[in-house]
């Protein structure tokens, strides 16, 4: 498995909307969602975790428990807490 760059929760809450990116963690991973959040089936919802994390959100709506889910998800790692 490759190494990611680590960055700090406060560089993750810097990015929260669309001009500076949107970042969201899960677990101690980070993901930049910037260009998923128009395909989103959910919709704009997905901005309540705009630097922040998945967890609350996806304990909320289980349907992202999900193989296919956190595969798309996977897709836009970008770095590690
Ligand atoms: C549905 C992905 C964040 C709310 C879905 C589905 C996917 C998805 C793939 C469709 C699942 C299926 O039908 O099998 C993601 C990803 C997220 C994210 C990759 C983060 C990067 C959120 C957040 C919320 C949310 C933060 C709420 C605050 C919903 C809701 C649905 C949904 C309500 C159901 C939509 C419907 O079927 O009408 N999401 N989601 N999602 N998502 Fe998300």
């Amino acid at each position: 498995s490759r190494s990611y760059p680590v960055y700090t929760l406060k560089e993750v809450q810097r990015h929260r909307t669309l001009a500076d990116g949107i970042w969201v963690t899960l677990g101690k991973e980070v993901f930049n969602i910037t260009e998923f959040v128009d395909m989103h089936p959910g919709g704009n919802r997905i901005l309540l975790a705009a630097g922040g994390s998945l967890e609350p959100f996806w304990a909320m709506y289980g349907i992202h428990n999900q193989k296919h889910v956190l595969e798309i998800l996977s897709a836009y790692k970008i770095g590690e807490l």
